[in-house]
């Protein structure tokens, strides 16, 4: 039996509910969802979710990471700070795709204040079935990579 790929979820309080339809269908689909929470409504700072989700995918324990918040803008904006993180807000299934083919995002970004539950569905499924094609790409890739440095 192979190891299922592991997909760690985290969101502020403006995304709960979808976070974890998020996770369910991730099972769905194959993967192991590592859901960080929180799983209360109260108030938090995006910020840590965001550090926290990319914190365990720069260490390697998940290969992929889904963060959440109102916009999805500003935990984009902090999982962009650890170091290793590829991380872009989508709002449609095209972008979803071309973040993986070209850009090897490691990390999505949604809004759940802007995006239905179906279509977010969607640009999950779009994101986590796509693969990175390398070739010019990763010439590409390393460029942003080395803006760390
Ligand atoms: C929280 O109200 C909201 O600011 C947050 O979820 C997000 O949209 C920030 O980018």
């Amino acid at each position: 039996m192979t190891a299922k790929t592991r997909i760690v979820l985290s969101s502020d309080h403006a995304a709960i509910g979808l976070r974890q339809t998020i996770a369910a269908h991730l099972a769905t689909l194959g993967f192991e969802p590592v859901d960080i929470g929180p799983t209360t409504s109260e108030s938090t700072p995006y910020p840590q979710h965001g550090e926290a989700a990319a914190r365990r995918v720069a260490s390697g324990d998940c290969a992929l990471g889904i963060i959440l918040c109102g916009t999805g803008q500003g935990i984009m904006m902090a999982a962009n700070k650890v170091k290793g993180i590829r991380c872009g807000v989508c709002s449609d299934t095209f972008s979803a795709r071309m973040i993986r083919e070209h850009n090897d995002a490691n990390m999505l970004s949604l809004g759940a204040r802007i995006l239905g539950d179906a279509l977010a569905l969607e640009i999950v499924t779009a994101f986590v079935t796509a693969r990175f094609e390398g070739g010019r790409h990763a010439t590409r890739v390393e460029m942003i990579s080395a803006l760390e440095s």
